[in-house]
């Protein structure tokens, strides 16, 4: 596969309704004219109207793992899928879930057949997720999340150990990682170090010239 650039939105102003539609659109265009696999993680109320106006893959940030019926308020995978949602985000930092609905919702994925990224803080937690057969494992660790200095950098041996631990569990599991990426630096040390691609926000999402940042990021895979 590509390396992988996926985007989240989290609740930015900037990535939330009209707002989050033109940064899609920038990162559709970057897309096809680099010929790079980007994707994006948007919120529920923008799911629908994203993932229909442009071509690359989109993904909710979060679903639970309920089935028809009497939930409200809860986010239903089936509605997540028929919104657009080619995957989803489960157990994003910002919206940790316990283990048996982390469970759920990669069987979940799978029977749908969208694209399940459980994220992890940890190696430890990583291999315990791992053992769910997720596609990917996003190792992100929360103390770096939103800041300047990247995993890669100031934490390169927790993407290593990630990569390891996973791969011990479920060799066809994919490792991602992310949380203070914001540099083509940043993103060809986490390739180097076993990453299949990276999960980026804040860098991206509160720019000024997305475009320009998006570029590059995937000049460093
Ligand atoms: O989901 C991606 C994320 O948590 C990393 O955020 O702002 O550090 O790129 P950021």
């Amino acid at each position: 596969m590509k390396p992988m650039l996926l985007i989240n939105f989290k609740t930015y102003e900037q990535g939330t309704g009209k707002e989050a539609l033109d940064l899609a659109k920038v990162a559709d265009e970057v897309a096809g004219k680099e010929d790079a696999s980007i994707v994006l993680s948007v919120q529920p109320t923008d799911l629908e109207r994203i993932s229909g106006a442009i071509s690359i893959p989109v993904y909710a940030q979060h679903m639970d793992p309920v089935t028809p019926g009497s939930h409200t308020g809860w986010i239903l995978p089936e509605a997540v899928k028929e919104a657009g949602a080619k995957g989803t985000l489960i157990n994003h930092s910002e919206h940790n879930i316990d283990k048996e609905k982390i469970e759920a919702n990669v069987k979940k994925c799978r029977e749908l057949g969208i694209v399940s990224v459980c994220c992890a803080a940890t190696p430890e937690i990583a291999k315990e997720v791992a053992a769910f057969g997720p596609d990917f494992v996003a190792i992100e660790p929360p103390e770096l999340i939103g800041g300047t200095v990247s995993v890669s950098t100031a934490k390169p041996e927790i993407i290593s150990d990630t990569v390891e631990a996973v791969k011990s569990v479920n060799p066809e599991v994919k490792v991602l990682c992310g949380a203070g990426v914001n540099s083509s630096g940043d993103v060809k040390k986490a390739i180097e170090l076993g990453a299949v691609g990276v999960l980026v926000a804040s860098a991206i999402v509160k720019s000024e010239t997305p475009e320009k940042v998006i570029l590059d990021l995937i000049s460093g895979f």
